[in-house]
């Protein structure tokens, strides 16, 4: 078995499309499966994905599209991060639909003159990517002229959807819904237009408009703090105990010593470090879970490793015993996260290196 794996549990990819499907009814749900499916293995999630009610898949880049596309996936899919220097007549010939975030991107694919299916980015309050509101009208004549283009609809992404109580997700939906009857006026035909991320998705059906674009609530975790759907996280981070080694009271561990044995006990080597992406600000955070027991680790994590305080090791933990960083049996992805000062997003994207991904299928 390889020392440091993920485990992706493909049965709670299939219980949370499920779950979103069945909470959004009649509306699309487009699951999100950049960043190889939030590190959960796009190939794998997509395919449980779609076979368990998503409609369409989203991703950031081309390159991520074309990855679905050779592995033989068919279903719709939308990719909204390129450039016009790049193929993207290879995306349009492999039916990858292209989101159209700037005036040179529509220019681009305008003169392209390639039959092409787009959807148009709008920038509706984030201030990161999408057409600015001055551009909206001047883009979508253009659109409307241009016949070799299918307009499937319009999308904005949301700043604050995560914070309920935050007023700027009405005022981003107000300019949405305005840039809808602007298309209407023109007689631009925007048959799917969608807004909601995960925590809209969760929170505000009213927002759902013909499609929602999910992604972590389709890996199982929760989107906003507080807030329980009976999701079930897809990933565990797990390892196997290196080495016990005894520890006299007053020595030191790791780099610095910046920790020292209060007593006479047992730390467990933990073959888990920077390079393989947990932070060395984990330090003092994290606590991990072995054979139903949690158990701090101690000192600094280095390169490599880390090292877990098992005090007098009263569970006998030995070598290759099953250590979870985070995961089922240790601390959830977003316990960890609220103890590294981050978001869960984030811990999930966070094993990389030497960890090796399992995939279990579903029952
Ligand atoms: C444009 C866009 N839509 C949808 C999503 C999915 O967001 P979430 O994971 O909150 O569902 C993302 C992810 O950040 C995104 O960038």
């Amino acid at each position: 078995m390889d020392l440091l794996r993920t485990r992706i549990d493909l049965g709670a990819i299939a219980h949370n499309t499920r779950l979103l499907k069945e909470l959004v009814g009649a509306v699309r749900l487009m699951a999100v499966v950049k960043a190889d499916g939030y590190n959960h293995g796009a190939v794998d999630v997509a395919r449980t994905m779609l076979a368990n009610g998503a409609d369409a898949l989203g991703v950031a880049t081309l390159a991520e599209a074309h990855a679905l596309r050779e592995a033989g996936i068919r279903a719709p899919l939308l990719a909204w991060i390129w450039s016009p220097e790049q193929d993207f007549r290879a995306a349009i010939a492999a039916d990858i639909e292209l989101g159209i975030p700037t005036t040179a991107h529509a220019k681009a694919l305008i003169d392209a003159a390639a039959p092409a299916r787009v959807a148009l980015k709008l920038d509706t309050g984030l201030h990161r990517s999408g057409l600015d509101e001055t551009e909206w009208e001047p883009v979508f004549r253009a659109l409307k002229t241009a016949e070799h283009l299918e307009v499937t609809g319009l999308f904005s992404h949301l700043a604050s959807a995560d914070d309920p109580a935050d007023p700027e997700t009405d005022r981003q939906a107000e300019r949405f819904r305005s840039a809808l009857n602007l298309a209407r006026d023109i007689g631009l035909e925007t048959p799917c237009n969608h807004l909601c991320n995960s925590p809209a998705t969760l929170t505000r059906p009213d927002l759902h408009f013909q499609q929602v674009r999910v992604g972590l609530a389709c890996y199982g975790l929760e989107p906003v703090p507080g807030l329980a759907h009976g999701l079930k996280p897809a990933m565990s981070w797990e390892a196997s105990v290196a080495a016990i080694k005894p520890i006299a009271a007053g020595e030191g561990s790791s780099y610095g010593l910046t920790w020292r044995a209060a007593q006479d006990g047992q730390l467990a080597l933990v073959p888990c470090g920077y390079a393989d992406g947990l932070p060395r600000a984990a330090q003092g955070h994290l606590e991990v879970g072995i054979n139903g027991q949690r158990y701090p680790q101690v000192g600094r994590v280095c390169m490599d490793q880390f090292v877990v305080d098992l005090g007098e090791n009263p569970q006998e933990v030995s070598p290759g015993d099953t250590v979870t960083i985070f995961g089922e049996g240790g601390m959830s992805a977003t316990e960890l996260a609220d103890g590294l000062g981050t978001i869960n997003y984030e811990v999930v994207c966070r094993p990389t290196g030497r960890t090796v991904r399992t995939i279990l299928e579903e029952n």
